[in-house]
């Protein structure tokens, strides 16, 4: 049996507590059966999220102490940017509260009404910033990439035929930019390779589109790399970033899952690209030495690049899906594979053959899970997608309940406690039914919709 090993120890703990299910019971219900309306006193193990919730390190939590507060030229900052000149090789910086921030902006500066952004696959904010800005999102994945089941190693990967022939068909000039989500998250934490990205940069050459990358779950992706591309198994996290930073435009990502609790931070070496950009993070996030996050926690995303840079770091959360992924799939469990990074992705459609994609089949068994163990995942299906123009529902390709797995934070006992309890409700799916809206917003309804049992 491969058990995944810890290479740090804990000398901080948070007390957990497990209600009885008849709490949970009523829990669930005043929480409209959506999982991010719970209350986390009555939730046991949160895997919603790895985002602001991963363990810090002792180094990062030391450098929180001696932040710059200053409100303009903060050596804080300054020591950010350094961090990302050296990483990434990206001169200009640009400081952001979160990454729908910096959504938000590069979406602002770069999308037109009539544009098109091609896409690996979606997330659900970037999604929303394109088409709030009257953008249209493109998702050219490789066919493998939403198989559930499959040994492809790299299912984020994008397909270039399919981009080239859609740059073909638009014309340039109606591409805003092609944008790469590294650890590709709502198709189960998937990666791409370098080589697939070093493909997209050639198509966008012969047409001149700049290539935005979204770096959120950069930590996984490398670690994939490393591991399952034959040709970088020598190269070091360190030169796969560049490699990776080198073949693109503009980077950008959410410091919140590097363990802060806020952040984000946008980069590029154009210089164009960088004064568009500039103006609107004073407008909306702040003073271009903070950008609406605290200096302690610019301290503590500087620690946390660095720390991102070392393989037994950046094998620890993969390391733990796959544990939880291969004994899952060893009782039968329908889960996504291979396992990918983020979390263990359970395939709904498969766990609950019986509740139709109209039920919100991947709400109705988050709901159910939390139920069965005090476990908290996220629907990732058709709650999360919203409906077109004329009302009708978009149908997700993939209906997932998603159990993040925050960085160094549970124990293999707690993972195990999990796989129990899932196998569990597997074997009693039948009690499962579907679900109907009873609050249905508009805008990102999975965030606070709420819903009842049909
Ligand atoms: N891009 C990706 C790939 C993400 O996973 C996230 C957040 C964002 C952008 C937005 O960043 O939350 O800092 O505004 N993902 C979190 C998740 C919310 O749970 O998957 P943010």
């Amino acid at each position: 049996e491969s058990i995944p090993l810890e290479l740090h120890k804990v000398r901080i703990v948070q007390k957990l507590s497990l209600v009885p299910v008849e709490r949970r019971l009523a829990a669930i219900a005043e929480a409209g059966n959506n999982t991010f309306l719970l209350k986390n006193n009555d939730v046991f193990l949160d895997m919603l999220t790895d985002s602001g919730v991963n363990a810090m390190s002792d180094r990062q939590l030391a450098a929180m102490m001696e932040a710059d507060d200053s409100y303009a030229g903060s050596a804080t900052f300054t020591k950010l940017e350094a961090r990302i000149n050296d990483i990434f090789g990206k001169k200009y910086v640009l400081p952001a509260h979160q990454g729908r921030a910096c959504e938000n902006i590069i979406s602002q500066a770069f999308v037109r009404p009539g544009t098109i952004v091609p896409m690996n696959y979606h997330f659900t904010t970037s999604k929303a910033h394109v088409v709030i800005n009257g953008g249209a999102v493109e998702e050219l994945i490789i066919d493998e990439g939403t198989a559930v089941t499959s040994d492809h190693p790299f299912k984020g990967n994008m397909d270039t035929g399919k981009l080239a022939a859609l740059i073909e068909q638009h014309g340039a000039d109606k591409i805003a930019f092609v944008r790469i989500e590294t650890g590709t998250n709502l198709i189960g934490g998937q990666p791409h390779s370098l080589a697939n990205l070093r493909e997209i940069r050639r198509v966008c050459d012969r047409y001149g589109v700049i290539i935005v990358f979204d770096a959120s779950l950069l930590a996984d992706n490398l670690h994939f790399i490393k591991t399952r591309e034959p040709e970088c198994k020598d190269m070091t996290i360190r030169q796969i970033s560049r490699a990776i930073a080198d073949l693109t435009d503009i980077i950008y990502f959410s410091a919140r899952k590097l363990g802060c609790a806020r952040g984000g931070v946008i980069c590029t070496n154009s210089e164009e690209a960088y004064l568009k950009m500039r103006e609107l993070v004073t407008l909306y996030e702040g003073f271009l030495t903070y950008g609406g996050m605290s200096v302690r926690e610019i301290e503590a995303i500087a620690v946390g690049l660095d720390e991102t840079m070392d393989e037994d770091m950046v094998s620890q959360g993969p390391q733990f899906i796959a544990f939880m992924v291969e004994e899952l799939a060893k009782r039968g469990v329908p889960v996504i594979t291979p396992p990918g990074g983020l979390g263990c992705h359970i395939d709904a459609r498969r766990f609950l053959p019986h509740v139709p994609q109209q039920q919100y089949t991947a709400a109705a068994l988050a709901a159910a899970v939390y139920l069965a163990g005090g476990i908290r995942g996220m629907e990732r299906g058709t709650m999360s997608e919203a409906r077109d123009e004329q009302g009708n529902e978009t149908f997700a390709k993939m209906e997932l309940v998603r159990l993040a797995m925050p960085r160094r934070v549970f124990t293999l006992s707690q993972v195990k406690y999990a796989v129990d309890r899932i196998a569990w409700l597997y074997d009693n799916r039948a009690l499962v039914g579907g679900l109907a809206f009873t609050e249905e917003p508009k805008l990102l309804r999975f965030f606070f919709g709420k819903l009842a049992p049909v």
